[in-house]
């Protein structure tokens, strides 16, 4: 299953810059098998960890994500990029690095209680910048978070499979062509 799963994520060379070869996640969700397949491993594992939100990182964890949460039993809560959520007062933020300058994720206070058990989902995890903001907010509101899950991710890179503490569970690796990713 894992193997169908990395042959359905497509590689697009120098996207979307020279050097960077893209794990384009379209293809998998195109591929019916392949996709249910995906959901139905995360859904495995979290069913019966007594999960009641699952938390999707904008853009590429709403793919995956409300799928899980309605197969488990769990609420969806979408982290949005700035700006995207309404409310004043109730939106937090954590902003994170990228390569050149940063960027934030958003929540919404309310959408997770206190001692709420998640799980954050989002396609691939590269530097754990994304997912360590991710993991911020939902701390900052007293949330739990168990573990993040990506479907690709390098298996050994610095944080062991850890982020800022947490388990990370990944489906695959990158896609290589050429001998480079
Ligand atoms: C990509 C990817 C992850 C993040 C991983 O998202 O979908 O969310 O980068 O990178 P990191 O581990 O180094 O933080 P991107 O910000 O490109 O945007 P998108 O999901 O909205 O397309
Ligand atoms: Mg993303």
């Amino acid at each position: 299953r894992l193997q169908a799963i990395s042959d359905a994520i497509r590689v697009v060379p120098h996207f979307p810059k020279p050097g960077i070869m893209f794990q384009d996640i379209t293809t998998l969700l195109l591929d019916h098998k392949a996709f249910k397949d995906t959901v139905d491993i995360f859904v495995d594992r979290y069913r019966d960890m007594d999960i009641s939100v699952v938390a999707g990182v904008e853009a590429r964890g709403f793919m995956f994500g409300p799928s899980i949460a309605l197969a488990i039993g769990a609420k969806f809560v979408p982290l949005r990029k700035p700006r995207k959520l309404p409310g004043t007062g109730e939106v937090i933020a954590e902003a994170y690095d990228l390569e050149y300058g940063s960027d934030c994720l958003e929540m919404h206070v309310g959408a997770v209680q206190p001692g709420e058990r998640v799980i954050v989902i989002d396609d691939l995890v590269a530097t754990g910048g994304t997912l360590s903001a991710a993991i911020r907010l939902l701390e900052r509101v007293g949330a739990q978070v168990v573990e993040c899950a990506c479907v690709i991710g390098l298996r050994e890179v610095k944080g062991q499979r850890r982020l800022n503490g947490k388990p990370l569970y990944i489906l695959v690796e990158p896609r290589e062509i050429d001998g480079c990713y």
